[in-house]
């Protein structure tokens, strides 16, 4: 199994649209996928269902343990699951104490991959902190979706510098990639921005592919479904994030890493 978190400074950039409609495409191309919000907001379950809010999830299993298979939901597509963000105000009451933490999402690890998960997407908040820290600590890789805006150019460095920290401290952590979001087709601006930051950076740590900022992003979200189930027809930007789950592929190794998997319990059997 592989583990990719998200990671931002910012909110608002657009991390919780790309893990909902990138664990759709790779459900969609036959890879089981755990989709888990780690965001005390709770933003995926919000976007999917109304009725995720009163749901138990990460954060009761986080303080309390328990059946980790009663906190996963089902969805229509058999092979995308999903853990809600659960009950974060009532388990920050009871307090959990915090050096158990990795321990904890070790264990949400083990579980998923005991499920058969292949792949587990994990949501964060923004801001390189707290849960969010350890949840990135805790994967084996993270996207960095990047905002197309000038403060881009300083940012970017300051958050590649924080993950190579956590490297250096033994996260196994890497970075699959960073991500241009909400890029303006026809703005100056905007793709300056971008030809800055392709200029900047290493062509192997960015995504090939941009997501735009489109209206049906936004009527998605507000809809509550990924982009390709908005209309009987996918329109045609849910190939954006197809595009992207291709690029996460490789960039990650899954089918390498499923056949790794799958070896080794031929080997058991
Ligand atoms: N590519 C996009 N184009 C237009 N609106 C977008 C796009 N991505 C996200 N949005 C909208 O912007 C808001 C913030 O996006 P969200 O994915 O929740 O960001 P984050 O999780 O980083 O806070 C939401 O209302 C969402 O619908
Ligand atoms: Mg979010």
């Amino acid at each position: 199994m592989i583990a990719i978190a998200t990671a931002s400074q910012k909110g608002g950039v657009g991390k919780t649209t790309l893990c909902i409609n990138l664990a759709y495409s790779l459900a969609r191309r036959g890879w089981n996928v755990l989709l888990a919000d780690t965001d005390p907001q709770g933003g995926v379950g919000l976007s999917l269902a109304r009725s995720t809010r009163s749901k138990q999830g990460f954060y009761d299993y986080l303080c309390g343990g328990g059946d980790f298979d009663k906190l996963v939901l089902a969805t229509r597509l058999p092979e995308l699951q999903i853990l809600p963000a659960g009950q974060y105000d009532a388990c920050s009451r009871r307090g959990w104490p915090a050096h158990e933490v990795p321990a904890r999402l070790a264990d949400i690890l083990r579980s998923a991959e005991l499920r058969g998960v292949d792949c587990l997407i994990m949501d964060t908040a923004a801001g390189l902190n707290g849960m969010s820290e350890s949840v990135v600590k805790a994967c084996d890789y993270v996207i960095i979706p990047q905002q197309a805006e000038p403060l881009a150019v300083r940012s970017v460095p300051h958050m590649l510098e924080t993950l190579s920290r956590y490297r250096s401290e033994g996260a196994p952590v890497k970075v699959a990639g960073i991500l241009l979001t909400m890029v303006m087709a026809g703005n100056s601006i905007s793709q300056k921005v971008v030809n800055e930051l392709r200029a900047m950076l290493p062509a192997s740590l960015m995504f090939e592919q941009n997501v735009p900022r489109l209206e049906s992003f936004l009527e998605a979200s507000a809809m509550g479904v990924p982009v390709a189930l908005m209309k009987r027809n996918p329109p045609p930007e849910a190939l954006i994030f197809d595009q992207i789950a291709a690029e996460i592929e490789q960039r990650t190794g899954l089918p390498e890493d499923r056949e790794a998997a799958q070896s080794h319990a031929s080997l058991l059997d």
